[in-house]
């Protein structure tokens, strides 16, 4: 990255009140240049509770517009509003709709990775790291999970207790991990130790020596005394493995698993935002009062 970028980035700040937000998944650059960087728990309640008075959200779209319901106040810039995350989309109003019907006392547990208007019919969010403690809090026994069928998978797996039903939705870049090619790693090093992240398949899962989100793989990496990992989830948690455990190796799947979705953030692209102030995520204000309830239920509920 170019110095003048990142020295106007920094003076834009000042001037403008602004903190820069990302995901683990972006570019290293873009980490870098990050006042937060975490995951999709982490991210949201830094967005809840920041005193900035604009937020560059480095994520895909359902972050940024979870950051704007969560704090209508503040200006949320994303440096590239093209940046989407496919599994979002991948429920429907219809579907919750007949599984209402079919089961009274249903919860409709929504993973964060999903639009505003599917947020706003559903009774609770939770992201990959709180999900497991969320739906064992819940009173209803009868569980529809959106949109994401292995972290539903998973959550159905480890808290027997409850039925959950699971909806169709998948990650791309985390169903393409395949068990073979976890298999080929473990080959390469015997010794190393497999960490996944819920979203992929079942079968991966099952070769896992621990599952959690982005935030829970990097903490487990840092305080384990093994030093070779099998990382099953996005490329872009290198940077901070890597900077965590200088003299530790990390090694993905192949082909690499990369988000070229959360790779549209870029330096240059934060600098135009908040000099131009562009991108300006809006939420309608009906859709934003009703997103907000499983929001605000899921911070209270992980507490
Ligand atoms: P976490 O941030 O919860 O680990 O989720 C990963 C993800 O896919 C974000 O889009
Ligand atoms: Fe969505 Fe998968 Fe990209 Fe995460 S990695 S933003 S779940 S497409």
């Amino acid at each position: 990255m170019k110095n003048d970028v990142r020295e106007q980035i920094q003076q834009l700040k000042k001037e403008k009140n602004a903190v820069i937000l990302a995901h683990y998944y972006c570019d290293d650059a873009v980490q870098q240049l990050a006042d937060f960087v975490g995951d999709s728990f982490y991210l949201a309640k830094v967005a809840k509770s920041s005193s900035a008075d604009v937020l560059v959200f480095c994520g895909v779209s359902f972050m940024g517009e979870s950051a704007k319901i969560l704090n209508p106040e503040k200006t949320v810039l994303m440096p590239d509003l093209a940046a989407d995350c496919a599994m979002a989309h991948m429920a429907s109003i219809e579907k919750i709709e007949e599984m209402r019907t079919a089961y009274p006392d249903l919860a409709v547990v929504c993973y964060i990775n999903s639009t505003a208007e599917l947020k706003c019919h559903s009774d609770v969010c939770v992201t990959s790291s709180n999900a497991l403690k969320i739906v064992g809090a819940l009173p209803n026994q009868n569980i529809f999970f959106i949109p994401d069928e292995n972290l539903g998978n998973f959550v159905k797996k480890n808290v027997p207790e409850k039925n959950v039903m699971v909806n169709k939705g998948y990650c791309p870049i985390h169903k393409a991990i395949s068990a073979a090619a976890v298999l080929a790693e473990k080959q390469k090093h015997p010794d190393a130790v497999v960490l996944a992240h819920p979203e992929c398949t079942g079968e991966v899962l099952a070769l896992a020596d621990m599952v959690g989100s982005t935030a829970e793989i990097i903490q487990y990496a840092k305080t384990s005394n093994t030093t070779s990992f099998i990382v099953c989830t996005e490329v872009g948690v290198g940077f901070e493995l890597r900077l965590d455990n200088p003299d530790k190796r990390f090694y993905f799947p192949e082909p690499c698993p990369c988000c070229l979705d959360m790779k549209l953030n870029t330096p240059e692209k934060i600098l135009e935002v908040l000099k131009t102030g562009k991108n300006a995520v809006t939420v309608d204000e009906e859709v934003r009062e009703r997103a907000l309830l499983p929001l605000d239920r899921m911070l209270e509920l992980a507490k």
